[in-house]
């Protein structure tokens, strides 16, 4: 299996692990997946949840603590791999957070959550590298053009998200209602954005490697992406259940316990529909409301007035184990996960070493 060139890096197995908030992927996943060989992604949404400041002042202790999980992961990597860091299109704040990120040294900045038209300004001059998350060839397009037009950059690498995937979709919910026919449109995308960045390729002297997400659970799985014309995949769900995962066993314990039809599709907080697991807080919300006391400020897309709960909340009662009264994202694969295994397995498992 070959490696993937990132312009000037290179990622020994040509895996990404998908940034995961609240708390899912920090240093110690990330750090684990770069230490392999692939790009291990820090996920900025609320970093520093755990940190005394994060009550009094959530972005000061986001700010403070991303530097240090970017520190930790980049020493746990042994330098091998990537150290990317994940932020959110519609966080708040979304340009402190990027430079914050690039000032640390982050091998590279992942926004998907919108169109991250502004990414470029925040890297200038320095060799972070940028990429954002679309689900069409339209979003890729258009993300390709605006960086070239505004600032003379292309993308360093693509991640192509599919309707299989875990958390917020890129897909409104007629697409969702009918997933094999979402994916065949998808799968054609992907065939058709190889063609279209090669108009990029040629511009910029260099390869734009595509990372194919969403439901990669196995190596047929990773096959089948790269038949498509892909150089890679990025992989969220499957590494929760990892022994490195940053959240805490019990929420690891949800993935291995859960069957097949135990993920539904939710109306988020952020007003956009997310995959989750039905557990008893999302029955709950499902008829009822939850009295929201703080409001975080954390993304743009939220209404505090209108929310049901807070997404921000109920995300990291989850994260800490707290697992039928929080929020806990999944793909539609999550019935498959059988066990817990170390990343250095689950690696060699989707790109076995030659
Ligand atoms: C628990 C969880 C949290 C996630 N959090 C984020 C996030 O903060 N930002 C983001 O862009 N994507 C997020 N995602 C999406 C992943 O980065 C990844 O693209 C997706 O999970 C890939 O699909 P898969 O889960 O089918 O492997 C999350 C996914 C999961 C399962």
């Amino acid at each position: 299996m070959s490696s993937v060139k990132i312009a000037d890096k290179i990622l020994r197995k040509p895996i990404i692990q998908g940034g995961m908030g609240i708390g899912v992927s920090r240093s110690a996943l990330a750090g684990a997946v770069a230490k392999e060989g692939g790009m291990g992604v820090i996920s900025a949404a609320q970093v520093g949840y755990d940190s005394p400041l994060f009550k009094a002042n959530p972005d000061e202790a986001n700010l403070q603590t991303l530097p240090l999980e970017i520190k930790k992961a980049k020493d746990i990597s042994e330098n091998n791999g990537m150290i990317a860091v994940n932020i959110m299109s519609v966080t708040q704040q979304y340009g402190t957070y990027a430079k914050t990120a690039t000032q640390a040294g982050a091998d590279a900045i992942i926004s998907g959550a919108g169109l991250p038209l502004d990414l470029p300004e925040y890297v200038k001059d320095t060799n972070t590298k940028i990429a954002s998350v679309v689900s069409s060839k339209k979003a890729a397009e258009l993300m390709m053009k605006a960086w070239d037009r505004k600032y003379g950059r292309c993308a360093d690498f693509l991640v192509m998200e599919s309707p299989f995937s875990g958390g917020h979709q890129g897909y409104s919910h007629d697409p969702l209602s009918n997933l094999e026919d979402a994916n065949q449109v998808f799968e054609e995308d992907v065939r058709q954005t190889v063609e279209v960045k090669k108009t990029y390729e040629e511009k910029y002297g260099r390869h734009i490697p595509i990372f194919v997400a969403g439901g990669i659970f196995n190596g047929e799985d990773v096959q089948r992406a790269l038949s498509l014309g892909a150089d890679g995949v990025q992989v969220g769900t499957r590494f929760i259940a990892t022994k490195e995962c940053d959240a805490a066993d019990a929420y690891k314990q949800v993935f291995v316990n859960a069957n097949p039809e135990d993920w539904m599709i939710i109306q988020s907080p952020v007003g956009m529909p997310a995959r989750v697991i039905r557990n008893a807080f999302v029955e709950r919300m499902l008829h009822g409301k939850e009295k929201i006391s703080y409001c975080y400020n954390c993304l743009k897309a939220c209404n505090p007035g209108k929310a049901k709960y807070c997404i921000s909340q109920a995300l990291i009662d989850a994260v800490k184990g707290d697992v039928d009264n929080g929020l806990i994202f999944c793909n539609t694969k999550v019935g498959q996960i059988k066990e817990i295994l170390t990343v250095k397995e689950l690696m060699e498992e989707l790109v076995p070493s030659t």
